[in-house]
Protein backbone atom coordinates (compact mmCIF):
# COMPACT_ATOMS: atom_id res chain seq x y z
CA UNK A 1 0.00 0.00 0.00
CA UNK A 2 1.17 3.45 -0.71
CA UNK A 3 2.05 5.44 2.69
CA UNK A 4 0.60 8.66 3.52
CA UNK A 5 1.22 11.78 6.01
CA UNK A 6 4.57 12.32 7.21
CA UNK A 7 7.31 9.76 6.91
CA UNK A 8 7.99 7.66 9.75
CA UNK A 9 10.66 5.32 9.64
CA UNK A 10 9.77 1.54 8.82
CA UNK A 11 11.18 -1.52 10.43
CA UNK A 12 12.46 -1.78 6.83
CA UNK A 13 14.00 1.43 7.34
CA UNK A 14 14.87 1.00 10.74
CA UNK A 15 17.17 -2.65 9.62
CA UNK A 16 18.64 -0.23 6.57
CA UNK A 17 19.68 2.07 9.13
CA UNK A 18 21.33 -0.10 11.04
CA UNK A 19 23.89 -1.26 8.48
CA UNK A 20 23.11 -5.23 8.75
CA UNK A 21 24.46 -6.83 5.67
CA UNK A 22 21.81 -9.52 4.83
CA UNK A 23 18.58 -7.55 4.47
CA UNK A 24 15.89 -10.76 5.11
CA UNK A 25 14.00 -13.03 7.19
CA UNK A 26 16.11 -16.78 6.45
CA UNK A 27 19.27 -14.58 6.66
CA UNK A 28 22.04 -16.37 4.40
CA UNK A 29 20.25 -19.90 4.88
CA UNK A 30 18.10 -18.42 2.11
CA UNK A 31 20.48 -17.34 0.02
CA UNK A 32 22.02 -20.33 -0.45
CA UNK A 33 18.83 -22.16 -0.70
CA UNK A 34 17.47 -19.82 -3.28
CA UNK A 35 20.98 -19.89 -5.38
CA UNK A 36 20.62 -24.01 -5.31
CA UNK A 37 17.18 -23.52 -6.88
CA UNK A 38 18.52 -21.38 -9.22
CA UNK A 39 21.10 -23.85 -10.56
CA UNK A 40 23.71 -21.14 -10.65
CA UNK A 41 27.02 -22.35 -12.84
CA UNK A 42 30.30 -20.38 -14.38
CA UNK A 43 29.33 -18.24 -16.84
CA UNK A 44 25.71 -17.74 -15.85
CA UNK A 45 24.60 -13.63 -16.32
CA UNK A 46 22.99 -13.05 -12.81
CA UNK A 47 20.46 -9.72 -12.37
CA UNK A 48 20.08 -9.37 -8.39
CA UNK A 49 16.98 -6.92 -8.27
CA UNK A 50 17.42 -4.29 -4.99
CA UNK A 51 20.63 -5.98 -4.60
CA UNK A 52 20.84 -3.67 -0.77
CA UNK A 53 24.53 -3.47 0.49
CA UNK A 54 25.26 -6.81 -2.20
CA UNK A 55 26.30 -9.31 0.10
CA UNK A 56 24.21 -11.76 -1.71
CA UNK A 57 25.53 -10.55 -5.13
CA UNK A 58 29.38 -11.29 -4.49
CA UNK A 59 27.99 -14.49 -2.56
CA UNK A 60 26.57 -16.16 -6.00
CA UNK A 61 30.55 -14.86 -7.90
CA UNK A 62 32.28 -16.24 -5.40
CA UNK A 63 30.63 -19.07 -4.79
CA UNK A 64 29.40 -20.16 -8.43
CA UNK A 65 31.45 -18.05 -11.18
CA UNK A 66 28.69 -15.82 -11.83
CA UNK A 67 28.47 -12.73 -13.54
CA UNK A 68 26.38 -10.58 -11.42
CA UNK A 69 24.60 -7.07 -12.29
CA UNK A 70 22.71 -5.63 -9.12
CA UNK A 71 20.52 -2.94 -9.70
CA UNK A 72 19.24 -0.74 -6.29
CA UNK A 73 16.71 2.25 -6.00
CA UNK A 74 19.01 3.52 -3.09
CA UNK A 75 22.51 5.57 -4.30
CA UNK A 76 23.70 4.90 -1.27
CA UNK A 77 23.53 1.01 -1.18
CA UNK A 78 24.67 1.47 -4.61
CA UNK A 79 27.97 2.90 -3.60
CA UNK A 80 28.34 0.66 -0.48
CA UNK A 81 27.74 -2.15 -2.92
CA UNK A 82 30.38 -1.09 -5.14
CA UNK A 83 32.88 -0.46 -2.38
CA UNK A 84 32.24 -4.36 -1.37
CA UNK A 85 33.19 -5.56 -4.39
CA UNK A 86 36.17 -3.68 -4.96
CA UNK A 87 37.15 -4.79 -1.58
CA UNK A 88 36.27 -8.27 -2.15
CA UNK A 89 38.19 -8.02 -5.58
CA UNK A 90 34.96 -8.70 -7.36
CA UNK A 91 35.02 -5.26 -9.08
CA UNK A 92 35.18 -7.82 -12.31
CA UNK A 93 32.73 -9.56 -12.11
CA UNK A 94 30.20 -8.17 -10.12
CA UNK A 95 28.68 -4.65 -10.96
CA UNK A 96 25.96 -2.29 -9.38
CA UNK A 97 23.94 0.58 -10.63
CA UNK A 98 21.15 2.60 -9.56
CA UNK A 99 17.76 1.62 -11.01
CA UNK A 100 14.18 1.31 -10.18
CA UNK A 101 12.57 -2.71 -10.27
CA UNK A 102 8.91 -1.52 -11.51
CA UNK A 103 11.14 0.00 -14.72
CA UNK A 104 14.38 -1.73 -14.85
CA UNK A 105 16.99 -0.30 -16.93
CA UNK A 106 17.93 -3.39 -18.98
CA UNK A 107 16.99 -4.95 -22.25
CA UNK A 108 15.02 -7.34 -22.85
CA UNK A 109 16.08 -11.10 -22.66
CA UNK A 110 19.46 -10.24 -21.13
CA UNK A 111 19.69 -12.51 -18.09
CA UNK A 112 20.03 -15.98 -17.34
CA UNK A 113 18.52 -15.79 -13.95
CA UNK A 114 16.86 -12.85 -12.18
CA UNK A 115 16.69 -12.77 -8.59
CA UNK A 116 14.63 -10.64 -5.96
CA UNK A 117 15.65 -11.12 -2.44
CA UNK A 118 12.70 -9.41 -0.36
CA UNK A 119 11.83 -6.36 -2.26
CA UNK A 120 9.29 -7.16 -4.85
CA UNK A 121 6.44 -6.09 -1.66
CA UNK A 122 8.27 -2.50 -1.44
CA UNK A 123 7.63 -0.59 -4.08
CA UNK A 124 3.81 0.80 -4.80
CA UNK A 125 3.68 -1.86 -7.53
CA UNK A 126 4.62 -5.37 -7.10
CA UNK A 127 3.09 -6.85 -10.45
CA UNK A 128 5.53 -4.49 -12.48
CA UNK A 129 8.22 -5.41 -10.80
CA UNK A 130 7.47 -9.00 -11.45
CA UNK A 131 6.68 -8.25 -15.20
CA UNK A 132 9.56 -5.90 -15.48
CA UNK A 133 11.99 -9.22 -14.03
CA UNK A 134 10.33 -11.24 -16.61
CA UNK A 135 10.89 -8.99 -19.55
CA UNK A 136 14.98 -9.01 -18.82
CA UNK A 137 15.00 -12.51 -18.31
CA UNK A 138 16.26 -14.71 -21.44
CA UNK A 139 13.87 -17.30 -22.27
CA UNK A 140 13.46 -20.29 -20.44
CA UNK A 141 15.47 -17.97 -17.77
CA UNK A 142 14.35 -18.60 -13.83
CA UNK A 143 13.15 -16.18 -11.85
CA UNK A 144 13.43 -16.35 -7.90
CA UNK A 145 11.89 -14.37 -5.65
CA UNK A 146 11.39 -14.54 -1.59
CA UNK A 147 8.55 -12.59 0.43
CA UNK A 148 6.32 -12.44 3.27
CA UNK A 149 3.00 -14.22 2.94
CA UNK A 150 0.49 -14.45 4.97
CA UNK A 151 -0.27 -17.39 6.76
CA UNK A 152 -3.82 -16.71 7.90
CA UNK A 153 -6.98 -14.92 6.57
CA UNK A 154 -6.73 -10.76 8.10
CA UNK A 155 -8.88 -7.78 7.70
CA UNK A 156 -7.82 -5.27 5.39
CA UNK A 157 -7.70 -3.28 8.24
CA UNK A 158 -5.24 -4.92 9.92
CA UNK A 159 -3.24 -6.34 6.83
CA UNK A 160 -3.01 -2.32 5.84
CA UNK A 161 -1.66 -0.94 9.25
CA UNK A 162 0.83 -3.59 9.25
CA UNK A 163 2.17 -2.94 5.84
CA UNK A 164 2.34 0.90 7.08
CA UNK A 165 4.52 -0.47 9.70
CA UNK A 166 6.50 -3.22 8.06
CA UNK A 167 7.24 -1.22 5.13
CA UNK A 168 6.51 -3.69 2.64
CA UNK A 169 3.12 -5.59 1.38
CA UNK A 170 2.98 -9.12 2.79
CA UNK A 171 0.63 -10.53 0.74
CA UNK A 172 -1.29 -14.19 0.51
CA UNK A 173 0.18 -17.40 -0.80
CA UNK A 174 -2.55 -17.88 -3.28
CA UNK A 175 -2.12 -14.17 -4.57
CA UNK A 176 2.08 -14.44 -4.84
CA UNK A 177 1.42 -17.10 -7.06
CA UNK A 178 -1.32 -15.25 -9.32
CA UNK A 179 0.56 -12.65 -9.62
CA UNK A 180 3.61 -14.52 -10.77
CA UNK A 181 2.18 -16.51 -13.33
CA UNK A 182 0.24 -12.85 -14.36
CA UNK A 183 3.65 -12.02 -15.35
CA UNK A 184 4.18 -14.82 -17.20
CA UNK A 185 6.34 -17.08 -15.15
CA UNK A 186 5.68 -20.92 -15.57
CA UNK A 187 6.11 -24.15 -13.83
CA UNK A 188 6.43 -22.67 -10.56
CA UNK A 189 7.24 -23.99 -7.44
CA UNK A 190 7.45 -22.52 -3.71
CA UNK A 191 8.57 -23.14 -0.32
CA UNK A 192 6.89 -21.90 2.79
CA UNK A 193 6.59 -23.82 6.01
CA UNK A 194 10.21 -24.15 6.29
CA UNK A 195 10.60 -20.34 6.01
CA UNK A 196 7.74 -19.55 7.99
CA UNK A 197 9.51 -20.60 11.33
CA UNK A 198 9.51 -17.25 13.49
CA UNK A 199 13.05 -17.64 13.96
CA UNK A 200 13.49 -17.07 10.18
CA UNK A 201 12.33 -13.53 11.03
CA UNK A 202 15.70 -13.33 13.44
CA UNK A 203 17.89 -15.03 10.91
CA UNK A 204 19.15 -11.47 8.73
CA UNK A 205 22.42 -11.35 9.93
CA UNK A 206 25.55 -12.80 7.51
CA UNK A 207 27.79 -13.54 11.04
CA UNK A 208 25.61 -14.40 13.82
CA UNK A 209 22.89 -16.90 12.52
CA UNK A 210 19.69 -16.27 14.79
CA UNK A 211 19.59 -12.64 16.14
CA UNK A 212 17.09 -9.89 16.08
CA UNK A 213 18.11 -6.73 14.00
CA UNK A 214 17.77 -4.66 17.18
CA UNK A 215 18.04 -6.44 20.43
CA UNK A 216 20.88 -8.46 19.61
CA UNK A 217 22.90 -5.97 18.16
CA UNK A 218 25.65 -4.74 20.24
CA UNK A 219 25.75 -1.78 22.49
CA UNK A 220 28.04 0.40 19.99
CA UNK A 221 25.76 -0.78 16.96
CA UNK A 222 22.64 0.36 18.95
CA UNK A 223 23.73 3.52 20.05
CA UNK A 224 25.20 4.00 16.03
CA UNK A 225 21.68 2.97 14.75
CA UNK A 226 19.71 5.40 17.58
CA UNK A 227 21.83 8.27 16.76
CA UNK A 228 20.96 7.72 12.68
CA UNK A 229 17.34 7.12 13.30
CA UNK A 230 17.28 10.20 15.68
CA UNK A 231 19.72 12.67 13.07
CA UNK A 232 16.96 11.99 10.67
CA UNK A 233 13.50 11.15 12.12
CA UNK A 234 13.85 12.75 16.13
CA UNK A 235 12.47 11.76 19.07
CA UNK A 236 9.07 10.94 17.64
CA UNK A 237 11.05 8.04 15.19
CA UNK A 238 12.55 6.28 17.89
CA UNK A 239 9.28 5.92 19.50
CA UNK A 240 7.65 4.90 15.79
CA UNK A 241 10.56 2.57 15.79
CA UNK A 242 10.19 0.83 18.83
CA UNK A 243 5.72 0.49 18.57
CA UNK A 244 7.08 -0.86 15.20
CA UNK A 245 9.12 -3.60 16.29
CA UNK A 246 6.89 -4.71 18.51
CA UNK A 247 3.41 -5.14 16.53
CA UNK A 248 6.41 -6.74 13.59
CA UNK A 249 7.38 -9.39 16.49
CA UNK A 250 3.84 -9.76 18.04
CA UNK A 251 2.44 -10.53 14.35
CA UNK A 252 5.05 -13.49 13.56
CA UNK A 253 4.33 -15.27 17.21
CA UNK A 254 1.60 -15.11 16.26
CA UNK A 255 1.67 -17.06 13.42
CA UNK A 256 0.06 -14.53 11.05
CA UNK A 257 3.23 -13.53 8.91
CA UNK A 258 4.96 -16.24 7.28
CA UNK A 259 7.73 -15.78 4.49
CA UNK A 260 7.97 -18.13 1.62
CA UNK A 261 10.34 -18.35 -1.55
CA UNK A 262 9.26 -19.01 -5.02
CA UNK A 263 10.76 -20.17 -8.60
CA UNK A 264 9.74 -20.60 -11.81
CA UNK A 265 10.77 -19.77 -15.48
CA UNK A 266 9.90 -17.49 -18.31
C1 LIG B 1 14.79 -5.53 2.31
S1 LIG B 1 16.10 -4.79 1.40
C2 LIG B 1 16.69 -6.22 0.52
C3 LIG B 1 18.11 -6.06 0.06
C4 LIG B 1 18.78 -7.35 -0.41
N1 LIG B 1 18.08 -7.93 -1.53
C5 LIG B 1 18.89 -8.34 0.72
O1 LIG B 1 18.12 -9.30 0.73
O2 LIG B 1 19.74 -8.15 1.60
C6 LIG B 1 15.22 -3.89 0.19
C7 LIG B 1 16.06 -3.17 -0.85
O3 LIG B 1 15.17 -2.73 -1.88
C8 LIG B 1 15.61 -1.48 -2.35
N2 LIG B 1 14.47 -0.87 -3.06
C9 LIG B 1 13.36 -0.32 -2.53
N3 LIG B 1 12.53 0.13 -3.50
C10 LIG B 1 13.14 -0.15 -4.69
C11 LIG B 1 12.80 0.05 -6.05
N4 LIG B 1 11.65 0.65 -6.41
N5 LIG B 1 13.67 -0.35 -7.01
C12 LIG B 1 14.85 -0.95 -6.67
N6 LIG B 1 15.22 -1.16 -5.39
C13 LIG B 1 14.38 -0.79 -4.41
C14 LIG B 1 16.08 -0.77 -1.09
O4 LIG B 1 16.93 0.32 -1.38
C15 LIG B 1 16.77 -1.92 -0.34
O5 LIG B 1 18.13 -2.00 -0.70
Amino acid sequence: MKRQGIYKPTVEDAIEIGGIETLHPGGFALTRRTAELAELTEGLKILDVSSGRGTQSLFYSREFGVEVTGVDISEEMVRTSTSNAEKAGLENRVRFRTGDSQSLPFEENTFDVVINECAVGIPDDSQKVLNEMVRVAKPGGRILIHESTWRMKLSNEEKDEFSERYGTTPLELAEWLGMLEKAGVKNIVYEFEQWSRPEMFWKIRKDRDVSHWFFTMSIPEKLKTMKRIYSKFGMSGIMTVMTNERVFYRTVLQGKLGYALFKGEK
